[in-house]
């Protein structure tokens, strides 16, 4: 059997055996609705994804460690006629079988058939409710209808657990194969943003460089991992800005937060810098206070550390620099505390990154801070943003946005920075924005 199917088998073995008495429901999603009148690409839930390997809409998945036969299951959905002829075949019940080993794969329209057969037995069921309304449907209504029956001996499930929280202890450690995915995904960014460097110039638009680097991701077989942010002059200090249709303007900055997805991993960088191809004196001011921030932020980066403590670190580091301009000019506690640098730093410091670009796993369980831990894999993205319409904010600065983003994998010792080869030095961005054809 191929390493591939091979792997993820063992990833439903591993968590079938973290599944207390219980069987789990995990959807692919359903396809956008037809209301659209336009076939967009589908892309399964990662969750789903990560176990089968399927991109398939309305797919299933039930694991179970209490059914007698099987502990991995398959509902697929085939094309009808019209299906067929606009949008192609689906992968049929043999090929999904193929595909992914499963014990048993059965037609979608089984589902809810068989539904009972796989929660008689089990003590939890794992399902996240929200990804798929003509399932939730199913799913709940069974649920209900089994413990309701009457004189029925059988086990069924008294609780539901999240999926999804399930799901997350194993999804937020990534293994070789995602490392290696998220690598790739990396070396396509890595090539865009070195075009971008090279392509950026006064005059353009800021959809001119998008296109380049879609292209670029498109190029090696993937797709931007979420729309591009091309942000020149004070359109820079937008946070999600992504019109990107302004002409760029000699003298300003330009902000490019972009990344490529490439079998399901993703990528995510942000860098700043001048169009002129040397930063002025206060463009360089706000730039180094922003670096040193997100210098700091990484550095601390290792496995025992509490993952909340680089967003503080990347904040009180900005928050020095506010207090050093006079811009902030109360105590740096009442800053912290009323939140008062969020008119200047209004987000949060960085996001776990994997099959999703905002990839699952919250930074607190159950009210107490996540630990680090080897293989978890986060952005560190501080900003400095000084919009034109807020009062207070020197001249000097007016119109400045500054972001600089890398993903970060913690390793057994400390943490590597995977996207090290995007330049981020202000000296080495200017030799690089010198050296243009
Ligand atoms: N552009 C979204 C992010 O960096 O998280
Ligand atoms: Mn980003
Ligand atoms: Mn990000």
């Amino acid at each position: 059997m191929e390493t591939e199917k091979k792997h993820r088998l063992q990833r439903i073995e591993k968590f079938l055996q973290t599944m207390d008495q219980g069987v789990a429901i995990i959807s692919a999603g359903a396809p956008l609705p037809k209301e659209l009148k336009i076939d967009i690409q589908f892309r399964s839930h990662s969750s789903f994804f990560y176990f089968t390997g399927m991109e398939e809409p309305d797919a299933i998945a039930v694991f179970s460690n209490v059914h007698p036969k099987h502990r991995y299951c398959l509902f697929i959905k085939e094309a009808d006629q019209k299906e067929k002829v606009w949008t192609g075949a689906r992968i049929g019940l043999k090929e999904a079988q193929e595909l992914t080993q499963a014990d048993a794969v059965y037609p979608w329209e089984e589902f809810a058939k068989r539904l009972p057969e796989y929660l008689e037995g089990a003590k939890n069921l794992y399902y996240t409710i929200g990804n798929h309304k003509a399932l939730d449907e199913i799913v709940l209504q069974n649920y209900h209808t089994l413990q309701r029956r009457l004189n029925y001996d059988k086990k069924v499930p008294q609780t539901i657990q999240d999926l999804e929280k399930s799901v997350e202890t194993f999804r937020v450690i990534k293994d070789e194969k995602e490392i290696a995915a998220i690598r790739n995904s990396i070396k396509a960014t890595q090539e865009a943003f070195f075009q971008a460097f090279q392509e950026t110039k006064p005059g353009m638009y800021e959809y001119q460089i998008e296109a380049l680097v879609s292209y670029i991701y498109r190029k090696a077989g993937g797709t931007c991992s979420f729309p591009s942010i091309v942000a020149s002059a004070d359109k820079s200090t937008i946070l999600h800005y992504t019109n990107n249709n302004c002409q760029i303007q000699e003298g300003c900055l330009v902000l490019l937060d972009s990344g490529a997805e490439i079998e399901h991993y993703c990528a995510d960088v942000t860098r700043t810098w001048p169009v002129s191809g040397k930063f002025t004196k206060d463009q360089r001011a706000v730039y180094e206070a922003v670096l040193a921030a997100q210098k700091k932020a990484i550095s601390i980066i290792k496995p025992g550390v509490e993952v909340p403590n680089f967003h503080q670190t990347a904040l009180e580091a900005l928050i020095d620099f506010l207090i050093e301009e006079k811009i902030l000019t109360q105590s740096k506690e009442k800053i912290i505390q009323e939140k008062l640098y969020q008119t200047y730093y209004p987000h949060s410091t960085g996001h776990f990154i994997g099959m999703d670009v905002h990839d699952i796993g919250p930074y607190y369980c159950q009210g107490k801070p996540r630990i680090f831990e080897a293989g978890m894999v986060v952005t560190v993205e501080p900003g400095l943003y000084f919009r034109l319409d807020i009062e207070g904010v020197p001249e000097r600065f007016k119109g400045i946005g500054v972001r600089i983003e890398d993903d970060i994998l913690v390793t057994e010792n400390g943490h590597e920075i995977l996207t090290k080869e995007i330049p981020k030095e202000a000296r080495e961005l200017e030799k690089i924005l010198k050296q243009k054809k």
